[in-house]
């Protein structure tokens, strides 16, 4: 693009201060900035700009908590759970599942400098949550007999390290070619004016678009066609941080198949008003989700007559999404509402000539609001013991700390029903085994006790 064509495009998006700034920097500047600012959709930020200024659309809606599949179920409801387990297993058995891991965030909130999925969280084997996710998946490959597709999603600052972490660890045993790697897209922050800020002279600033850039990204990158080409219809979505996040799931791929629904959602019951987890619910009488921070004090802490929360319907951010209405959102732009974030931000200010401190926005969408687009959606409740226990914060909830000891639980209790004394640290492998059944079955040379705790593992997964 030459330079002349930039500078329009530049006045035409509002960023005449660009065009001054591109001016008065020094060739090599210029065309660096010049690069990076022809790689950007200025027409989306003059979008994004108009965004700034109106009002948040809150306010007059009418929630309502969603109707859920219930973890405590009558009969005739767990005679629908055992056909649907049926039908999930024969989909997963076919090969017709796909897994599909968001990991583009930026661990901020823990202070780990490096992609999340590398944090150590085993309690004795100290397997990072990669290591976690890619068990689960094998294991689930191997009992249900398919060749496993897991897309990763990453973002352009952890993308190589990511793909350098999976080839060190030889793709923890998983085959290189059933991994497939895609970054999302990276959208420019602007000042409360809608000016594109910038992070050095010769740099706009950029964010991750959150990850409803899932959904582009699949299609963009190329994995919707890879998992066509599988015959995979549906993808089974989860988030790095919970290494509870059971990746195949008979129970909810196959009720939401025979709901005949396009995106489906498990929730857990909020542990109290203030647990930091969006809220499913009909939002004007279609199903969505309030994130925390947007759900008002009065719907956070309304009660039914039961004295249960009336809101507890938490996000625990798993998802089984149709292929086909990933490619039916993804024709075209894609059409999510656009989430602010207003902070504080270091930026360069052209003007002075350094980094200051200024009052900037963030865009992101949200996967979660594509629920909003399906004609059907299925929402199943499920265990917080067994599948939802995330890493988030350096300490306190959702802590490296309570997420080991939620596991150390959780292994624990399968232990003890095995008739297996567990009192210290203990982990079961994946691979070993999923369910008391599992566990039940492995010949003892599979239990290791150590000074670090007790390890159920079989010597055949051992990988080198
Ligand atoms: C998220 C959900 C919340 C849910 C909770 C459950 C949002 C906005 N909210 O909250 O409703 O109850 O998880 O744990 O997501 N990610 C990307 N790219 C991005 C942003 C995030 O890949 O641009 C990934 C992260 O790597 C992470 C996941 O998305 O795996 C969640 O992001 P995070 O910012 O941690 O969301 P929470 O605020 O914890």
């Amino acid at each position: 693009m030459s330079a002349s064509n930039l500078s329009d495009r530049l006045r035409a998006a509002g960023q005449d201060h660009l065009v001054d700034h591109l001016a008065s920097l020094g060739p090599a500047e210029r065309t660096t900035l010049e690069e990076g600012l022809a790689d950007l959709d200025l027409e989306l930020v003059g979008e994004l700009r108009t965004t700034i200024a109106a009002p948040a659309a809150e306010g007059e809606r009418q929630f309502e908590p969603p109707e859920v599949f219930p973890l405590e179920r009558d009969a005739e409801e767990e005679k629908r759970a055992a056909l649907a387990r049926e039908r999930g297993a024969q989909a997963l058995a076919a090969g017709r599942v796909g897994f599909c891991l968001v990991a583009g965030g930026q661990a901020s909130r823990l202070g780990y400098d490096g992609p999340k999925g590398c944090f150590p969280i085993g309690p004795v084997s100290e397997r990072t949550l990669f290591d976690f996710h890619a068990a689960r998946i094998r294991a689930a490959a191997r009992r249900h007999g398919f060749r496993p597709s897991w897309y990763v999603m990453t973002s352009p600052a952890n993308d190589g390290p990511t793909r350098a972490f999976f080839a060190e660890h030889d793709h923890f045993g998983l085959a290189p070619d059933d991994v497939f790697f895609f970054a999302q897209e990276m959208l420019p922050a602007l000042d409360l004016e809608g000016r594109i800020l910038l992070s050095a002279a010769d740099r706009p600033f950029l964010a991750p678009n959150g990850h409803g850039g899932t959904l582009d990204g699949l299609r963009r990158s190329g994995a919707l066609d890879h998992a066509r080409e599988r015959g995979i219809e549906q993808l089974s979505y989860f988030q790095v941080d919970n290494p509870l996040a059971p990746p195949a799931d008979p129970l909810f791929v196959g009720l939401h198949l025979a709901e005949g629904a396009q995106m489906s959602s498990k929730v857990v019951d909020k542990r109290g008003p203030g647990e930091k987890v969006g809220v499913l619910g009909s939002i004007d009488g279609v199903v969505g989700c309030i994130e925390y921070s947007d759900l008002s004090p009065e719907l956070r802490e309304a009660r039914d007559a039961a004295g249960r929360l009336r809101f507890r319907a938490g996000n625990i951010a798993m998802h089984c999404i149709d292929v086909a209405f990933v490619e039916r959102l993804t024709n075209g732009r894609l059409e999510l509402p656009w989430h602010l974030a207003r902070k504080r931000m270091q930026a360069f200010d052209p003007a002075r000539g350094a980094e200051v401190e200024v009052d900037g926005v963030k865009f992101e969408t949200f996967v979660f609001d594509a629920l909003g687009a399906a004609e059907r959606t299925l929402t199943l409740e499920v265990d917080r013991a067994v599948e939802f226990s995330p890493v988030k914060n350096r300490e306190g909830d959702d802590s490296p700390a309570s997420c080991q000891a939620d596991l150390v639980a959780l292994h624990r209790s399968w232990l003890a029903s095995v008739g297996r004394d567990a009192n210290g640290v203990c982990e079961i492998d994946p691979l070993a085994a999923e369910s008391v059944d599992e566990l039940r079955a492995l010949p003892s040379d599979c239990f290791h006790a150590s000074p670090a705790g007790l390890l159920v593992s079989r010597p055949a997964d051992a990988r080198s």
